[in-house]
């Protein structure tokens, strides 16, 4: 029988992947894909199906109920697959009240929709519906970089430090709370930083990447120390997959991919690549250490183990051949690169 998914923020980084990840894995489906197209959404990003009879497009913004009723009453959607958000942490600390509208209210809005549209009319839903809230490793707060072995689990308390983690953590804790007031199916997905094609040039890889290939110096955060834990775009929406097809409503689950690195060893890694592989004239001289931003949480670790052990869910790419298929596809689309950095100065400056 037809999946129907309704994917949310499908236009920016990781949903558009997950569109490609669904359309190439799976026949019988139909992808519905809500965005209200930001600066960071863009549907060159899905230039390719845009005319697969397995895909739609609808402008619209998560926060107009009019609208998702509309959507989630025009077609029987099966998974809520819920990518949209501002999800840059610099802009949240420039414009907070931004972030809670689109994270917190928008996410209360598609709640409410899906238990309006899912219900039974027996106090129950729909058989097999999921709302799927993609959350972040961010509300966990940070970690001791001298307690290597002490990891974020299901179980570690939110402890969100920026505008945009709290945002986040609030947009789960309505989740959870639409589980237990009303039974809602879900789960909630909280992955690692992730990095691949069509991530926008504001986020770390992509801006060293553009920035190397114009010889711009390379502005780095305090002394580059911080640590995050990298995953590949594609082991995250496969993750996802596995949740909605196998995972337990009502849990939630951590996404990482045991892959803790320093900022300064990754952009090392990059200005390497590009010099070495790709005869670059460029060196780590590029690197220009730039004043901290507030609240810069030192690090950041998941344990995946449970999904590991019930999912079955395992990444598939080592971080160096990730990150160097990543390069290659930001110096084969300099036209997508250069309009992304457009938008991004756009909407700087209003
Ligand atoms: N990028 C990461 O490393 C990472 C890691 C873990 C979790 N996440 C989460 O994954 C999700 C997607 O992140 P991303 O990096 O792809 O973000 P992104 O900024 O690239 O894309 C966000 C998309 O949401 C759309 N959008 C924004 N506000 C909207 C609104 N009000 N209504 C409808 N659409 C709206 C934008 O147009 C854009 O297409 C976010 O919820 C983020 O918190 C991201």
């Amino acid at each position: 029988m037809t999946k129907t998914y309704l994917v949310t923020g499908g236009a920016g980084f990781i949903g558009s992947n997950f569109i490609h990840y669904l359309l190439e894995t799976k026949d019988d489906i139909l992808v519905i894909n809500v965005d209200a197209l930001t600066y960071a959404g863009n549907l060159e990003n899905l230039g390719k199906v845009e005319s697969d009879p397995r895909y739609r497009f609808v402008k619209a913004n998560i926060c107009d109920k009019a609208a998702m009723m509309k959507v989630l009453e025009a077609f029987e959607i099966d998974y809520l697959v819920n990518f949209a958000a501002e999800s840059h942490v610099n802009r949240s600390i420039v414009e907070p009240i931004t972030f809670v509208d689109t994270n917190v209210v928008g996410t209360a809005t598609l709640l409410d929709c899906a238990k309006a549209a899912w219900r039974d009319g027996e106090g129950g839903y729909r058989e097999g519906v999921c709302f799927l809230q993609v959350s972040t490793d961010e509300v966990y707060g940070s970690l001791s970089p001298e307690r290597p072995a002490e990891l974020f689990r299901e179980t570690t308390p939110l402890s969100p430090h920026s505008p945009y983690a709290a945002s986040k953590a609030s947009a789960d804790l309505l989740v959870g709370a639409f589980g237990d007031t009303f039974r809602l199916p879900y789960n909630i997905t909280r992955c690692s930083n992730n990095y691949g094609p069509f991530q926008l040039p504001e986020k770390l890889i992509p801006l060293m990447i553009a920035h190397c290939l114009e010889k711009k110096p390379l502005p780095l955060y305090g002394d580059g120390s911080q640590i995050r834990d990298w995953l590949y775009v594609r082991d995250h929406c496969a993750a996802i997959d596995c949740v909605l097809e196998q995972g337990r409503r009502g849990e939630v689950y951590n996404i990482g991919g045991r892959n803790e690195r320093t900022n300064l060893s990754v952009v090392e890694q990059i200005v390497g690549s590009l010099r070495d592989r790709l005869g670059l004239n460029i060196s780590d001289d590029l690197i220009a250490h730039v004043k901290d931003r507030p609240a810069h949480d030192v690090r950041y670790g998941i344990d995946p183990s449970k999904i590991e052990r019930e999912l079955a869910w395992h990444p598939q790419t080592p971080f160096d051949a990730g990150l160097e298929s990543t390069i290659d596809w930001y110096v084969a689309h300099p036209p997508w690169l250069e309009n992304a950095l457009r938008r991004i100065e756009d909407q700087r400056h209003g």
